[in-house]
């Protein structure tokens, strides 16, 4: 973040202010939540939206023609157009909701990867995935004979471009599926630069927008992608709502994955026809009080807006690499230039479960473990690291809290 650009900083006690749950204590002390990346805690728009749509409108979509359920329909559609706006889609019909992002990249694997690549093509990932952008197409390699790439990492963290090229070079790359921001090491993949090299040599591009796109302006024609995923409940939405975005004339030509109810043109005992999309992918009751959820999230994102974001963020990363950087016999993993709130560290002679109890002791919550990214851990050459990720009403101070708890940590192996 270039800091001449920085708006107006954010008043983020305005913002502590509309999280109930942060004003819990935990062991006595006050909550010190630096989990955001697992999942985001939720603002009082979010809840009151959920709250207020159950009890006083609240019906199945699409189906009725009675008030309640035309009124729900126009809720649920109208985060469709939220969602859209949010990432600058060109048509609302690209909009498809999930159950999560997992959901999303499991939809093109089965529909787009069974449906569109034939075998003998290949997928290529990065090493920096999360498992819900590797299994998916091991399960494809093995169903239909997809072979599946890995492009390697730096030592720093960063996508090895030159061997990511490489592994394109023979064009029988089908589809190129990477994170946009890492989930362990906070690195942000160049994706302006993947999507052209993947083009140029006739492979599509979805990008797993999980941790992005709740830091970070995403622009789906800016970024010129194929199909982008992203979850609501680490956007400060409720969970069980995801989203898949993906080009218009794709989403006409890819088979449904789910069969059922809504996502049907007509049915016969002999044949079924499909509905357009989105709703061809959308099988069954969607996640409707979710979406509600999701629809007041967005708007809540977009008024504080992701300048003012991005650059409170920036600035907690910024502080967070110098002062948990800066507790000897701590080491944070990972060094990419262009990166986001998630900082990883391992705490010499310490394994991270130790760390995150004792931490936890101390009232701050972190992540440990492998972070659902066990290639990406064997390719460190570790088996966990501790986690503090960052959201919007993170402030320095809970940073500062960590490094000073951090110091306890040391002098409890010592
Ligand atoms: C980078 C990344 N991709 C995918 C996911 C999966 O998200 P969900 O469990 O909501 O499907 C996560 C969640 O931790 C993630 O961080």
């Amino acid at each position: 973040m270039n800091v001449m650009s920085r708006p107006v900083a954010l008043d983020v006690s305005a913002i502590r202010a509309q999280f109930p749950i942060l004003s819990e204590t935990v062991r006595g002390k006050p909550l010190v939540f630096l989990d955001s990346a697992a999942s985001a805690q939720k603002p009082r728009a979010v809840i009151d939206a959920m709250v207020w749509a159950m009890e006083h409108q609240y019906a199945n979509v699409h189906r009725g023609l009675h008030w309640m359920s035309e009124r729900t329909t126009e809720s649920y559609e109208g985060t469709r157009d939220l969602v859209a706006s949010l990432i600058n889609a060109r048509d609302r019909h690209e909009i498809v909701f999930t159950g999560n992002s997992t959901g999303a990249i499991n939809l093109v694997a089965h529909s787009y990867g069974r449906g569109m690549m034939k075998p003998g093509q290949a997928v290529v990932i990065s090493a920096m995935e999360h498992h819900s952008n590797i299994v998916p197409w091991q399960m494809l390699r093995d169903a239909h004979g997809i072979e599946l790439r890995v492009a390697p990492i730096t030592d720093a963290g960063e996508l090895d471009f030159a061997a990511f090229e490489d592994l394109l070079r023979d064009g029988r790359v089908g589809l190129v599926s990477i994170t946009h921001m890492s989930n362990v090491l906070g690195t942000y993949t160049p994706a302006e630069r993947i999507v052209a090299v993947a083009h140029a040599y006739g492979a599509k591009v979805l990008f797993d927008g999980s941790q992005a796109i709740v830091h970070r302006r995403v622009d789906v024609q800016a970024l010129n992608a194929d199909f982008y995923v992203f979850t609501g409940h680490k956007l400060y939405g409720p969970t069980g709502i995801g989203v898949l975005w993906g080009r218009r004339e794709l989403l006409d030509a890819m088979p449904p994955f789910l069969g059922g109810g809504d996502m049907i043109g007509s049915v016969t005992y002999e044949r079924s026809t499909w509905a357009q999309v989105p709703h061809k992918f959308e099988a069954g009751t969607p996640a409707i009080l979710e979406s509600i959820g999701l629809g007041a999230a967005i708007r809540w994102v977009q008024d504080i807006g992701y300048d003012a974001i991005a650059a409170h963020e920036a600035s907690l990363t910024d502080h967070a690499l110098a002062r948990i950087g800066g507790v000897a016999g701590v080491n944070v993993i990972g060094r990419a230039q262009d990166r986001g709130g998630v900082v990883s560290f391992t705490v010499d002679g310490a394994h991270a479960h130790d760390v995150a109890t004792l931490l936890d002791r101390q009232g701050i919550a972190v992540r440990a473990g492998h972070h659902c990214a066990e290639p990406l851990m064997r390719r460190l050459g570790l088996d966990s690291t501790a986690r503090a990720s960052f959201g919007v009403y993170t402030t320095h101070e809970e940073i500062d809290a960590l490094a000073t708890a951090l110091v306890r940590v040391r002098e409890f192996f010592a």
